[in-house]
């Protein structure tokens, strides 16, 4: 077991990450809280029946009240419609503000239940367990919480950092391989930004022991977190692949799933960065060597470089008219490039869309 205590404008609070830490959850909430309460766990039907369990026995038997309350699965329901049904269910049961939110699933169950908890009676406690590798790495850190528009995904949403994250690894071994090949995209991502220890031995091979890639990973986050809480500057560091990842799902119509996309927005970034002479010739192929070792695709065929384009034009327009993009220099190094030329960025994607 692995335990940091993240520094964030409203104080610290623990990430611990190991194997079997479901059936000590209670400890570590009680630990975090100083007090007993009652207790939401907010879950899917897909999760709950697998893993809460595990958690509301040990919650229950430190003395917590606890419910489990089930949305249902899948991205679709990240709504405000659905952020208004859990704020009912937590009125109906009793729930006041001395009570807690346990956030148990992936990222959707994260952002969902934290906003909830961040706008319930202007605020109540919240504690993520994530279950999913992505929600480990990326969405249970930096506080972010949110829900969904019809025009757009995360347009409302609330900063809300928990009391505590853990992260149970012996959860990932239910999660279907696809999500963690997802999740191993971000992982890829966190070392290239931030630990080339953390690349390098993502390079060698699938690791054994995930404890550590995933401690390894949410350190990078952690760190730039820490420095840059609301998101106005280093933070954007973290949209490696991400700009070039996004334009590929959209233009895709979305049945590119997003981690795909970001493993592609990696090698599409690693092929700009090296036509603009800041990273040498080496780095394209051991990203995509990386990407392939986790099961991660190198190329998407029957889309058309042509057809990203207008999509990374919208977010230059919504970026004030710049197009920034982050682009590796080498693993644990990475910069920010403004308005690279047209012909080279063509020539990026082209790395990843062949004709
Ligand atoms: N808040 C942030 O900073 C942040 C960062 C990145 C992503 N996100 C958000 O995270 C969401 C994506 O999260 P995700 O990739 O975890 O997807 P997800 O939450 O949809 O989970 C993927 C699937 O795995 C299932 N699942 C979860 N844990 C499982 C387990 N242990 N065993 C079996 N099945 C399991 C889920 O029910 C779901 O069907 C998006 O909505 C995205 O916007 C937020
Ligand atoms: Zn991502």
């Amino acid at each position: 077991m692995r335990r940091t205590d993240i520094v964030t404008p409203n104080g610290s609070h623990p990430y611990i990450v190991g194997e079997g830490l479901l059936s000590r959850a209670g400890e570590f909430v009680a630990d975090s809280l100083g007090r007993t309460t009652k207790i939401a766990v907010v879950t899917n039907p897909t999760v709950a029946v697998i893993h809460a369990p595990a958690l509301v026995e040990s919650l229950t038997s430190t003395g917590f009240d606890v419910q489990v309350l089930e949305l249902p699965d899948g991205e679709e329901h990240k709504t405000l419609e659905t952020a208004t049904r859990l704020h009912c269910s937590f009125l109906e049961s009793g729930m006041d503000r001395r009570s807690l939110v346990a956030a148990l699933g992936g990222g959707v169950i994260g952002d969902l239940a934290g906003f909830a908890a961040s706008t319930y009676m202007r605020g109540i406690d919240l504690v993520h367990v994530p279950t999913t590798l992505l929600a480990m790495v990326d969405s249970s850190i930096g506080g972010k919480t949110g829900v969904n528009l019809p025009r757009g995904k995360n347009l409302v949403g609330a900063f809300k950092q928990p009391v505590a994250v853990i992260a149970d690894t012996a959860t990932l071994s239910t999660l279907p391989p696809v999500e963690i090949a997802s999740g191993m995209a971000e992982v890829i991502k966190h070392g290239l930004v931030g630990a080339a220890d953390l690349f390098e031995k993502l390079d060698e091979g699938r690791p054994d022991d995930l404890s550590d890639i995933i401690h390894a990973a949410a350190r990078v986050k952690f760190a730039i977190v820490e420095e840059d809480p609301f998101e106005r500057g280093p933070r954007a560091l973290l949209n490696l692949g991400h700009t070039f990842g996004h334009a590929m799902e959209a233009a895709s119509g979305f049945t590119l799933r997003h981690g795909h996309a970001v493993g592609l927005g990696l090698l599409a970034s690693a092929r700009l960065a090296h036509s603009l002479g800041l990273c040498d010739d080496t780095l394209e192929g051991r990203i995509s060597r990386t990407l392939a070792v986790h099961d991660l695709p190198t190329h998407l065929d029957g889309l058309a470089p042509s057809r990203v384009l207008p999509f990374l034009a919208s977010d230059k327009k919504r970026e004030h008219g710049t197009l920034r993009l982050v682009i590796p220099e080498e693993p644990g190094r990475v910069s920010i490039v403004e308005d690279p030329p047209g012909d080279l960025v063509l020539g990026a994607l082209s790395a990843v869309l062949p004709d």
